[in-house]
């Protein structure tokens, strides 16, 4: 850290915690003050961070802070296309392929999309014959992404079956295999490296599969999604069935490349397009914005301040939306292995905490699993609520109506607390409030919508990593596993006592 980055972080320690309750009483505007809305053409999406602990004078320190951490300079640096990722001497052009960025990198992600755009549509007009089910085969950000997207915005219409399939577990796969009927089923391999072995294990055996019942030529159902080309061909596939994405693109935010195909083979290409659309609109937001006006970078104030300040060891998110069921898998790799990390970008320790764990699950489910916790227990843990005034449902409007009040309601017993016993003195039944929440209330969970959330936590984890001088961009503490585990295939095994014991026991050593 610089002396102006310890500087402006010591202001910051220095302040009073008042409750929520006494900022609330101090501040009639304070809702006014900490929430705003970006609009997203027909709909939008209010960002409420007012039932934190954020303050005027704390915000105004972290601006400061940021500016002291060159968060201007970095993030012009990301939409320049520059090396924000020194480890790997790689710029992170995401949000080239929503259309911000450089224009060389914007003009190479169109020409991509492109091509993308018209295998889909081929495929949608039966230029390819009859492709009912698509399996599609990738891990991690080579998983996540599509399957959240697929079960979001494809549930009342899905224009192909897509199954994601991720883990080597081979339960997995037949799950899949149950629910295809191989004469009309497609694959997408889709990995960045096109290397990773549960990946290529997977779409191994879908040939094995589609080969045993009756296809004649397995291969040329397959489309690769990656940034190695000559890898996927050297595997096999056809050139033409090859849809590149630029290595510039991380694994975890590839959703947005050809990675996407799946989401545009459910939804559509006019939705896929609306959900680059949506993202560009929050990267055009969080360019343009300075200080706590901008979402993303108010939402990292919060961050910081309960991780780093307050020392909260997690934070959790809340969906009142069964479509976002997976959002919480997907933020975890997005916040969790991006700035998963102990050291700064020059390679020195990191002081204190780094990325919380980041974990959820949707509303109202959790409220009778796990919120007991977040009402009583021990643990302070910043919540966000995330939720759609327009139902996703055509049933009685009173299912819709019961989800809104419950998230809203447990968001006001965080921060109220109480006691809810007859006198009022019972322990057990104390609530000690003063818990912080914030609100993401949709209009409408559309694929514009969705976009815009998906960049919102994407700009929120990479105004974390640069107020901790962190590399939210490479992942290489996912690599000694990987190589362990490969020296036991490799028959190379030389591990602790009770490593190899479990391999006897399990008859692989
Ligand atoms: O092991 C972690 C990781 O490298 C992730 O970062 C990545 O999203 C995932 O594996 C899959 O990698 P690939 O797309 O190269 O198969």
């Amino acid at each position: 850290m610089t002396e102006a980055r310890d500087e402006a972080w010591r202001a910051l320690t220095l302040h009073p915690d008042p409750t929520l309750e006494e900022l609330f009483a101090a501040d009639a505007e304070r809702v006014d003050k900490l929430s705003s809305r970006l609009e997203l053409g027909e709909s939008g999406i209010l960002f409420d961070w007012s039932k934190t602990h954020l303050t005027a004078e704390l915000l105004g320190e972290f601006e400061s802070f940021a500016e002291a951490c060159d968060f201007p300079e970095m993030r012009r640096k990301l939409f320049a296309g520059e090396v924000v990722n020194p480890t790997e001497g790689r710029a992170a052009e995401h949000s080239a392929l929503r259309g911000v960025g450089k224009e060389s990198s914007v003009e190479e992600a169109a020409a991509l999309l492109e091509r993308m755009k018209l295998l889909v549509e081929a495929i949608h007009e039966g230029a390819l014959g009859e492709v009912k089910h698509l399996i599609h085969v990738g891990i991690g950000g080579s998983a996540l992404g599509p399957a959240l997207a697929v079960d979001a915005l494809s549930r009342d219409l899905s224009l192909v079956d897509v199954h994601v399939v991720s883990n080597i577990d081979g339960v997995a796969l037949e799950a899949a295999f149950a629910a295809c009927d191989p004469a009309t089923t497609w694959i997408a391999v889709a990995s960045k490296t096109f290397t990773t072995i549960e990946t290529m294990t997977n779409a191994q055996s879908v040939l094995t599969w589609l080969d045993q019942n009756g296809v004649a030529d397995p291969s040329g159902r397959v489309i690769a999604l990656t940034a190695d080309p000559e890898k996927a061909v050297e595997w096999g596939v056809d050139e033409t069935r090859i849809l590149p994405f630029a290595e510039s693109v991380g694994g975890r935010y590839s959703l947005w490349s050809s990675i996407g195909f799946p989401i545009a083979l459910a939804i559509g290409w006019e939705d896929f397009q609306a959900l680059l659309d949506g993202a560009a609109a929050m990267d055009v937001h969080f360019r343009d914005t300075d200080g706590r006006d901008n979402v993303a970078l108010r939402a990292a104030f919060a961050d910081q301040y309960y991780t780093r300040i307050r020392g909260c060891q997690t934070r959790a998110v809340f969906c009142y939306d069964e479509r976002l069921g997976l959002l919480p898998d997907y933020l975890q790799q997005l916040e969790m292995e991006s700035n998963g990390k102990s050291v700064h970008v020059d390679g020195t320790p990191v002081e204190g905490t780094t990325a919380p764990i980041t974990w959820g699950g949707v509303g109202t489910d959790a409220q009778h699993a796990v919120f007991q916790l977040l009402h009583q227990g021990t643990n302070l843990v910043p919540v966000d609520f995330i939720a759609s005034i327009a139902p996703g449902d055509v049933l009685d409007p009173a299912h819709h109506r019961i989800l809104l009040t419950n998230c809203f309601a447990q968001g006001a017993a965080l921060m109220a607390g109480g006691n809810m016993s007859a006198d009022g003195k019972d322990p057990a039944r104390a609530f000690p409030g003063d818990r912080p929440s914030a609100t993401i209330l949709c209009d409408d969970l559309d694929a514009a919508t969705l976009g815009a959330l998906i960049a919102f936590h994407e700009h929120r984890t990479f105004a974390n990593a640069v107020m901790m001088d962190i590399n939210p961009f490479d992942q290489f503490g996912v690599e000694l596993g990987k190589k362990m585990a490969k020296d036991i295939e490799g028959g190379e095994a030389d591990f602790d006592a009770s490593t190899e014991a479990l391999l006897k026991a399990a008859g692989l050593a």
